[in-house]
């Protein structure tokens, strides 16, 4: 027997509580891992709280991430002993997921643990730092590069926009960071964002077209702000989006792609390609400066995640939130 987090429905709604899991519960796949980190990502927050339809099937072990060590293993690339890190592929949505002592998967969705980084490193980068990169890469991929002007990133102080803007600035773009929260404002400009942005100024409903100010983006919040931030991109820009933590909706016009030829590319790291994963993962290893990964993470015990799953979609938690399972470290 081990611990789980786990998420059950019944005629009353769905609830999340910390249950003793049997290995005969554990899902198909021929590696099983013995978890040492997990994170709490957003979309584990929506899970857990369910305030959004995460959860494909019940019940349902979440946890959208892991590292840890192979206990045993039936897939030739990997054997016991072997430092291992997981990210999407469905985890914690329609498969059980991370937030487990152990988990059963697929070898072929599992990356090996790159040089430069232990496991809690891994899981304080974790799918956050992960689609981080995976928006740095389609800024260059689109031509965006650092001598083309300032990079806006949306949602700075949460766990994709802190990553982005330590890997943009570690690339030598001029980063300007929005936030709601200006007592935040020392901890992103640690991070290395030249200047920050309220968040006020991109609330609103905008014009289809604003001042061209930003050779590309990094956006986490999709609604209004992405409108804004579409609006303000400078001729031939790309905006990379990834997320919705201010809303799944875009109350834009075709203004900035037809007259301004602006990109929005989107990015999704849950089925994204093994080839790209394990690039991004070296890229992050190479590149992220460690000691500001520090600074960026928060140790959320595994015993207090479920309660901590609603204030993060309140925007009241900053960076990466580490959960150490077993808490092995290298
Ligand atoms: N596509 C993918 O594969 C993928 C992977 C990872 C994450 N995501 C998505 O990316 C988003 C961010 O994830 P995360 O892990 O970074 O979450 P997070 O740590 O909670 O950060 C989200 C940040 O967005 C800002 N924010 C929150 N509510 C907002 C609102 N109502 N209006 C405007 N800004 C708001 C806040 O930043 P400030 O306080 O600094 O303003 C908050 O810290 C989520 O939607 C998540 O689901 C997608």
């Amino acid at each position: 027997m081990f611990k789980g987090i786990l998420i059950e429905k019944s005629g009353a709604g769905q609830s999340a509580l910390m249950a003793q899991l049997n290995e005969a519960d554990l899902p198909d796949g021929d590696v099983l891992v013995d978890v040492a980190w997990t994170t709490l990502n957003y979309k584990d927050a929506l899970a857990i709280t369910g305030k959004s339809p995460v959860v494909r099937q019940f019940p349902m072990v979440p946890g959208i991430d892991f590292a840890g060590v192979v206990a045993e293993s039936d897939n030739s690339s990997f054997k016991a002993g072997d430092r291992v890190l997981m990210t999407g592929w469905g985890m914690g949505e329609k498969r059980w997921g991370g937030l487990s002592e152990r988990a059963r998967v697929k070898g072929e969705w599992l990356v090996a643990l790159p040089d430069g980084l232990n496991l809690r490193q891994a899981m304080g980068i974790g799918t956050a730092g992960f689609t981080a990169m995976l928006c740095v890469m389609k800024l260059k991929e689109q031509g965006v590069t650092p001598d083309k002007g300032e990079i806006l990133v949306t949602g700075a102080a949460g766990g994709v926009g802190s990553v982005a803007t330590a890997l943009l600035a570690a690339r030598g773009y001029d980063v300007a960071a929005v936030t709601g929260r200006s007592e935040e404002a020392e901890y992103i400009k640690g991070l290395g964002a030249k200047r920050i942005v309220d968040r006020e100024e991109f609330s609103g409903k905008g014009k289809p077209l604003a001042k061209e100010q930003w050779a590309g983006a990094i956006d986490v919040v999709g609604s209004n702000v992405l409108a804004n931030v579409l609006a303000g991109v400078k001729y031939g820009g790309t905006v990379a989006n990834c997320g919705l933590a201010g809303g799944m909706d875009l109350p834009t016009t075709v203004a900035p792609f037809i007259l301004r030829g602006v990109t929005l590319a989107g990015v999704d790291s849950v089925m994204c390609d093994r080839v790209k994963r394990v690039l991004a993962w070296q890229s992050l290893a190479r590149e992220l400066d460690l000691e500001k990964l520090e600074r960026m993470l928060n140790g959320v015990s595994f015993d207090v995640v479920i309660r901590t799953a609603p204030l993060m979609l309140e925007g009241k938690v900053r960076g990466r939130q580490v959960v150490p399972v077993s808490g092995l470290v290298s």
